[in-house]
């Protein structure tokens, strides 16, 4: 060969890389992708033809009409094809039973076509979310009016790793209203995560409008001052401003029902015994001493919970009750962790408990609140989930944990036959800082969480038996936002990492390669973010 041929053909190599490379810059990473020539270019008459026009079906095909009438006022029509139509530019929707993950997807997309196969609506709905990551940005917002709005011929297979891919966001701290939470249930999509895991009551407030309990929300959901900067500084400084909130059961309803156009489950999280000082403000009867108390305005864990006496029982039923009515998911949170015993070592009803249950001590005391509520729990058709705390004592029957504090707890939970969702500190807590020496970072509550190191999370904890390992579920990244108090803030902390997450959660193990991720991160989803005007960290980007 001449030297002018080999130089012809290196760059031709060259210039079809560059072109592969920049155009399936696709978060999660798909299981499988094949690179075509050419590319699908949607018009003003594309359709997307259904099999079905289940509700879940409509959804699946809104992903993707929402984004056309977002960017041009296109109103993509989306229909069960009748015997008289003609094929055209379309997207079409084929229901194959034969693939076996519900939330699988094959995408073929052709010049004059895409066809996307999946056994479910949850499954066209991802492939549409992967569409929208391989339209141009613009396709988030209002920009596009004259932009070609194509996507690159491809052959996708793909599938996640992991049923269960979480979020957790506290609201308790700090509150965030009804609008941003559907935005984060929107930015959840968009990187596939199928669990909005909502923590609705804590020591700083009670955010869930309970009917027969007004006080909750009356007393509990509003504290009289915050603490100003770290917890840890030698001396304590407050604002006095009232602050608080609660979401009605409307505002409830319907978040669950958005989050369910958007193939999320929303897990609600009812703390106990402990976290419960904002409940014990609104009604100290529950508690061992009697009270009173505030609803607490700085951070931490606190001795008064709630006393194990039958008022509890009663209260907390009653409360489950309406939360079981209000989500209609499989699981219901149920807290369990950093429960201190000193209240209950010294109350007379809390001691007498123990004598007559048989009970060691105060740690069976609380495996025998757990197991009891589990009971009522179980009645009603529901599964509870507790934090790896739920171990100390017993685990109750049929419990799922979740463990957060590391890896080995849910091992041991594992290994006992219980369902285990992970979530460790180490690698999936987004409270922690973004840069290692915190320059130009909002404050927070401390530790080190670094782009990588959530990317490197691997759901599976050493020394399972392959059964064993069937029990890992997946797993969760956790916003408790202690120091978080807006929505730019919690963008802030959740973006890039939950990209990582995701694919953590999502894709195989095997081919994981972080600088690549990086490159794919930074050209693909983080110039959506931007098309989104989302707050993100650059500090991992550079
Ligand atoms: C937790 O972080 N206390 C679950
Ligand atoms: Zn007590």
């Amino acid at each position: 060969m001449n030297k002018l041929l080999i130089a012809v053909t290196l760059l031709g190599t060259l210039v079809y890389e560059a072109h592969a490379q920049n155009t399936y810059d696709i978060v999660p990473k798909p299981v499988q992708l094949k690179a075509r020539q050419g590319k699908f270019v949607f018009g003003k008459d594309t359709r997307i033809l259904l099999p079905n026009d289940d509700p879940d079906m409509l959804h699946a095909a809104y992903a993707l009409q929402e984004r056309f009438l977002l960017t041009n006022a296109w109103y993509l029509k989306a229909e069960k094809p009748n015997e008289n139509v003609i094929p055209g530019n379309d997207v079409i929707f084929i229901l194959n039973s034969g693939i076996q993950n519900r939330e699988a997807y094959r995408l073929h997309i052709q010049k004059n076509r895409i066809e996307v196969e999946a056994a479910s609506a949850a499954g066209f709905f991802y492939a549409m979310q992967t569409i929208r990551q391989l339209l141009p940005p613009e396709i988030e917002r209002n920009r596009a009016p004259n932009r070609e709005l194509s996507v690159p011929c491809a052959e996708i297979e793909d599938a996640p790793r992991y049923p269960y891919r979480g979020f957790l966001l506290d609201v308790c701290r700090h509150f965030f209203a009804v609008k941003e939470i559907k935005r984060y249930i929107d930015l959840l999509a968009f990187h596939k995560i199928n669990t909005f895991h909502w923590h609705l009551t804590d020591d700083q407030g009670w955010r869930i409008e309970i009917k027969k309990y007004p006080n909750l929300t009356g007393t509990g959901a509003w504290r009289e001052r915050t603490l100003i900067g770290h917890l840890s500084a030698a001396d304590h400084k407050y604002n006095q401003t009232h602050y608080g909130g609660y979401y009605t059961q409307e505002e409830i309803k319907s978040v669950v029902a958005y989050a369910k156009t958007k193939f999320v489950t929303v897990i609600p999280e009812i703390e106990m015994p402990g976290h419960a000082v904002a409940a014990l403000a609104a009604y100290p009867e529950l508690s061992c001493s009697g009270g009173p108390f505030e609803v607490a305005g700085h951070w931490g864990i606190f001795n008064d919970v709630y006393c194990t006496g039958e008022n509890t029982f009663r209260f907390l039923e009653d409360v489950l009750a309406e939360v079981i009515d209000l989500f209609p998911g499989k699981y219901v949170h149920i807290g369990g962790d950093e429960c201190p015993k000193v209240r209950w070592k010294r109350c007379h009803q809390c001691q007498t408990n123990i004598r007559e249950l048989k009970l060691k001590d105060e740690h069976e005391l609380q495996s025998y609140f757990i197991a009891r509520i589990e009971k009522f729990v179980n009645a009603k058709g529901r599964t509870v989930i507790g934090w790896d705390e739920i171990l100390e004592g017993g685990l109750a029957a049929n419990a799922t944990v979740m463990s957060w504090r590391n890896m080995e707890n849910g091992a041991v939970a594992a290994k006992q036959g219980h369902d285990v969702i992970m979530t460790p500190t180490a690698f999936c807590y987004f409270d922690y800082y973004q840069s290692k020496d915190k320059n130009g970072e909002p404050l927070a509550i401390g530790g080190y969480l670094p782009l990588e190191k959530v990317y490197d999370f691997d759901p599976v904890p050493a020394g399972l038996t392959v059964s064993e390992t069937q029990h890992i579920l997946g797993g969760q990244a956790n916003l408790w936002t202690e120091y978080i108090a807006t929505p730019s803030g919690v963008e802030y902390m959740l973006l890039p990492r939950l990209a990582a997450l995701s694919e953590a959660v999502w894709s195989p193990k095997e081919g994981k390669n972080y600088v690549e991720f990086k490159q794919r991160l930074k050209n693909g989803p983080v110039k959506h973010y931007d098309a989104l005007d989302l707050t993100y960290s650059t500090v991992d980007l550079n």
